[in-house]
């Protein structure tokens, strides 16, 4: 017997918010990050087609710099997206964490899942999308993809001044840590909940779920989901593009 109340997987409507909002001062000077080409195609938009790319995203709201939200609706005019997502552009603030509250006010009613992306990820394979957004619609309230770590870490006192030595004040043992990247999936009431009520330094969205005392899932994330950050960032995407460019044959 169906259960009436609950709206069946298949009517689980899924929305991406894609804070882009930042200035990418570690990339150097320069566009805002997420507007800055890669292979000659905004980051942003390579970000957007790797949301729109999952079949169960409906909606992209796209969080912009607070000064470009007219140059980002010509962006997404003038690149070709599918034609079953729709988009919705806003501008950010001047945190992350204000630019994703503003992505999540602008979300209509209807839907039950929420991705939030950064757009310095431009190059996240749909694979990983669709994970996470399986990991919210099989129940969990929060789900990042993360990585085991290559480098082991060490917790330090950080210097009062550039340059000085460090104190090492622990090893976390490797094998229990890991990198989280984004898309960060949720469900829609919990994270909105979370932006109301979690103040603070908080970097990622699950953090603030974890505040509430809610429960966090990792999946496997992937390693072309890194984020681009520093200039040799863009080395390495651009590689990664010319990559898939010769795999697709075109
Ligand atoms: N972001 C945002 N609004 C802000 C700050 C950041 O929407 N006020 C977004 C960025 O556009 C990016 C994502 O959050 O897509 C992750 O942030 P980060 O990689 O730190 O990007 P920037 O803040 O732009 O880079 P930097 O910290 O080097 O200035
Ligand atoms: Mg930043």
């Amino acid at each position: 017997m169906s259960d009436v109340s609950r709206p069946s997987p298949a009517g689980v409507r899924t929305a991406a918010v894609i804070p882009a909002a930042g200035r990418g001062v570690r990339l150097g000077p320069g566009a805002p990050k997420a507007l800055r080409a890669l292979n000659g195609t905004p980051m942003l938009i390579h970000a957007v087609r790797a949301m729109a790319a999952s079949r169960h995203v409906a909606l992209v709201v796209v969080v912009a710099p607070p000064e470009g939200t007219a140059e980002v609706r010509s962006m997404l005019d003038a690149h070709a997206l599918p034609e079953r997502t729709e988009f919705l552009v806003v501008p950010g603030g001047a945190s992350r964490q204000e630019s994703v509250k503003r992505g999540l006010d602008a979300l209509p009613p209807g839907y039950d899942v929420v991705l939030v992306h950064d757009a310095a990820r431009p190059l996240v394979p749909v694979d990983t999308v669709d994970a996470v957004i399986e990991a919210v619609r099989a129940g969990a309230v929060a789900v990042v993809p993360a990585l085991p770590l290559a480098d082991t870490v060490k917790e330090v006192v950080p210097a009062q001044a550039p340059g000085e030595p460090e104190p090492v004040v622990a090893t976390p043992e490797r094998a229990r840590l890991r990198a989280v990247q984004t898309p960060q999936g949720f469900d829609r009431g919990a994270l909105i909940r979370a932006h109301e009520t979690v103040t603070g330094d908080v970097t990622d969205d699950a953090g603030m779920i974890e505040r509430l005392g809610l429960k966090v899932v990792v999946v496997p994330g992937h390693e072309e989901a890194f984020k681009v950050t520093r200039p040799l960032d863009l080395v390495l995407a651009e590689a990664v593009l010319a990559r898939r460019r010769l795999n697709d044959g075109f």
